[in-house]
């Protein structure tokens, strides 16, 4: 299963548009207990406050999944749009989201969001579709529904923290952790590095999530890493895992006349 996943997910990939996501989309329960042992002691939350606070805002996930992350936006937020381009998982973030009045969820992608220019104040991407050289389409698209000031916040896993990183590298060995950090500098993006532990309360959930995220033969690897560091799971099963959190604002320069928003030529209004 795992294989057929990543050939279709390189097919996919190939053609442009959606990436597959053979975890969430053919696990959707294990990857519900995968989001909620992540970042057990909220430090993604604190960092994305600090670089893109969204209390009062317009909040826009992209790559929302099965809107796992959009109730927590919500309860600051002035309003909250999950967008997501597979189906199944539209219907699993509507349903989440039963009850919150100022949530939707809408079908998209990142190269195609759904709303107007300048909308919204916050764009957050988490482990989706921006994963450095050829997301330039999904920047453009951010850049476009963002209103000056507003910001594009992306979260993703960071492959150079020990020791999901080292599990992940071996499983990818042509992923090039520096030339996609040097891809979002380049695009203007600063960074943060986070350090996050996810803990699973139980051993089989422990080994479920890593069996969806890995190889049969790394999950493996992985697991056994982690029994020797937990070797009695009194409190559960504690994995550090590192993300990086890259932050970049729409420029609140004026835009040239001609010029429509989603373009990045603005000019400020020193240099008229
Ligand atoms: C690993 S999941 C993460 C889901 C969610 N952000 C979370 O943290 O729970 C990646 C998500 O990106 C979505 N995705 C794939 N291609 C995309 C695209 N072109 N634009 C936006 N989202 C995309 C997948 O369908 C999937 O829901």
């Amino acid at each position: 299963m795992w294989r057929a996943a990543r050939r279709g997910l390189k097919a996919l990939a190939r053609d442009g548009g959606v990436v597959p996501s053979p975890n969430i989309w053919y696990f959707p329960d294990v990857y519900e207990l995968e989001n909620r042992a992540q970042d057990v002691d909220g430090e993604i939350w604190r960092v994305l406050g600090e670089e893109a606070p969204w209390a009062g805002r317009d909040v826009l996930d992209v790559g929302c999944g099965d809107g796992f992350h959009l109730p927590k936006f919500a309860a600051d937020a002035r309003t909250v749009m999950g967008v997501e381009p597979h189906e199944p998982l539209v219907r699993k973030a509507t349903n989440r989201l039963d009850g919150l009045a100022n949530v939707r969820v809408l079908a998209g992608s990142a190269q195609r969001i759904p709303v107007p220019d300048a909308s919204v104040d916050v764009v957050h991407a988490r482990t989706a579709y921006f994963f450095g050289p050829g997301c330039e389409p999904g920047l453009r698209e951010a850049d476009r529904i963002l209103r000056p000031g507003g910001a594009l916040v992306i979260v993703d896993l960071d492959a150079t923290a020990e020791p999901y990183g080292r599990w992940m590298r071996a499983d990818l060995p042509h992923y090039d952790p520096p030339a996609v950090e040097n891809f979002f500098a380049r695009k203007g993006f600063r960074h943060r590095r986070v350090d996050t532990r996810w803990r699973f309360r139980t051993r089989a959930e422990l080994e479920s999530v890593l069996k969806i995220e890995f190889s049969p033969e790394i999950a493996a690897r992985a697991i056994e890493d982690v029994l020797r560091v937990n070797a009695f799971g009194e409190d559960g099963y504690t994995v550090p895992v590192g993300y990086r959190v890259h932050v970049r604002e729409k420029p609140t320069g004026l835009v040239l006349p001609g010029h429509s928003s989603s373009s990045s030529e603005s000019i400020s209004p020193r240099m008229l």
